[in-house]
């Protein structure tokens, strides 16, 4: 297990019946060393004590604003500051409009007006509260703030008979988000936001792209059989989300069009989150005019032709076992790259593949109609699926560049800084066609 020692998380606890999943969120930080000082809003008390947290962290829990020995002891600034994240768990409605809103009634509220640091919320409420427009709106406002957002996932609820998009993402997964954003990972460091003098990312970047628009696929796509259950295909969406940076790093303007993934929105980009690949197709259409688009999402090729509104109910025996009928899902590569107007210059695709690899991307390169294929070998013993690193061939007419085994994240700075370099041609033959 990998331990931060020295590092410290402001956790500020929401009223919600998640809160209760916070205790173990805690728990599995301090085992990692994380030091973490919990900050309760008036409603958290409803759900869990602040003995029991206390307990856990092993510190004094914040709770009141206007608590002269708080403030004496430690002023909410500081505990704003002395962190090197905050994690909001569970997120509710109204904190989240109390976010976006610059409220500052609570000790919570101010807490998170007074930091300079990065702030991962993780929201938790009923789906129709997550869907209302006010908590969309709200939440869009967070996210251009530079608030990275977790979540929420689908499921059912604590509430019997809800279900939709509104649980807490899991706690192993809060903990990876929290572990990009504090951990030194190269893709959470592009994440957190920097003020604007920060040398370090200005050095870093070049403008190669700056003025073009590239759009990007990523992740899995979710198709519901029903309120509860889905199918899927197996993608972190960590190769996208680093192409997301690397694009951005070079100075494009980035639409990142993501499946359902537990990582946060990168800083700079601009995130359209879907669930279905009629979604995530929609959204790229909506999304053009692009120069050039990199289809990485790992689109589910099936869809259930009529998801039930009710949870199917568990039958007896074969008998009982439901009958799916499925029907193909557009393919959202193949459908763009053979647009007559408004197709990009530079179209990408992936083939990850399990066997003769090389030969199937050949074939996916002429049948979608891409400039570029990214193949790649995922099969279980490589240790791609959801790791953290890649090793790739380039196909594209000219013939097949194999990479070396390198990180995510480096593949997709060379494959973009390649894209950069050779995007003339594709324009110049773009304009020719049309
Ligand atoms: O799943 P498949 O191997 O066909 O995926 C190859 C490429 O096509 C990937 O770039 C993937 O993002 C894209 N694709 C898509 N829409 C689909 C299926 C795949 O954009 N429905």
């Amino acid at each position: 297990m990998k331990t931060f020692v020295a590092k410290r998380v402001v956790l500020i606890m929401g009223g919600g019946i998640a809160a209760y999943k916070c205790l173990d969120l805690i728990r599995r930080l301090r085992e990692r060393e994380v030091q973490v000082r919990v900050v309760m809003t008036a409603a958290a008390h409803h759900f869990v004590t602040p003995l029991s947290v206390g307990a856990l962290t092993n510190e004094r829990v914040f709770t009141n604003l206007f608590d002269l020995d708080d403030e004496r002891e430690i002023g909410h600034v500081r505990l704003a500051r002395d962190c090197d994240l905050i994690v909001v768990a569970p997120a509710t409605a109204d904190l989240l409009a109390r976010m976006a809103g610059g409220h500052a009634n609570d000790l919570a509220t101010s807490v998170l007006l007074a930091t300079d640091k990065p702030i991962l919320v993780v929201p938790a409420m009923n789906p129709h509260m997550w869907m209302n427009k006010a908590t969309q709106r709200n939440v869009a406002q967070l996210k251009a703030d530079g608030v990275h957002i977790l979540g929420p996932a689908i499921g059912e609820m604590a509430e019997r008979g809800e279900a939709g998009v509104g649980r807490l993402v899991e706690v192993p997964e809060i903990l990876m988000a929290v572990e990009r954003l504090i951990g030194g990972d190269q893709t959470a460091n592009a994440a957190a936001p920097r003020p604007p003098h920060d040398v370090s990312m200005a050095s870093q970047r070049q403008d190669v792209l700056t003025g073009r628009h590239v759009l990007i696929t990523a992740g899995p796509t979710h198709e519901p059989i029903d309120p509860v259950r889905y199918i899927a295909n197996r993608s972190s969406g960590k190769q996208g989300y680093a192409i997301a940076v690397a694009a951005a790093r070079l100075g494009a303007r980035v639409t990142l069009v993501s499946g359902p993934v537990s990582l946060p929105d990168p800083a700079g980009v601009d995130v359209v989150r879907v669930v279905t690949a009629a979604e995530m197709l929609e959204a790229a259409q909506a999304a053009l005019p692009a120069d050039i688009a990199v289809f990485a999402a790992a689109v589910a090729d099936w869809r259930v032709a009529k998801p039930k509104s009710e949870k199917i109910k568990k039958g007896r025996g074969e008998a009982g076992v439901p009958k799916l009928a499925l029907t193909e899902n557009p393919d959202i590569l193949k459908t763009i790259a053979h647009l007559k107007s408004r197709r990009p210059a530079l179209v990408i695709g992936f083939a990850a593949e399990t066997q003769t690899l090389v030969a199937h991307a050949r074939r996916k390169l002429k049948r979608k109609g891409a400039d570029w294929i990214v193949a790649n070998d995922v099969s279980p013993g490589t240790g791609i699926m959801g790791g953290d690193r890649n090793t790739v061939h380039l196909l594209s007419a000219a013939g097949i560049e194999s990479w070396p085994d390198m990180s995510k994240d480096k593949v997709a700075e060379r494959l973009m800084a390649r894209a950069a370099a050779d995007l003339s041609h594709y324009l110049t033959a773009r304009t020719a066609a049309e």
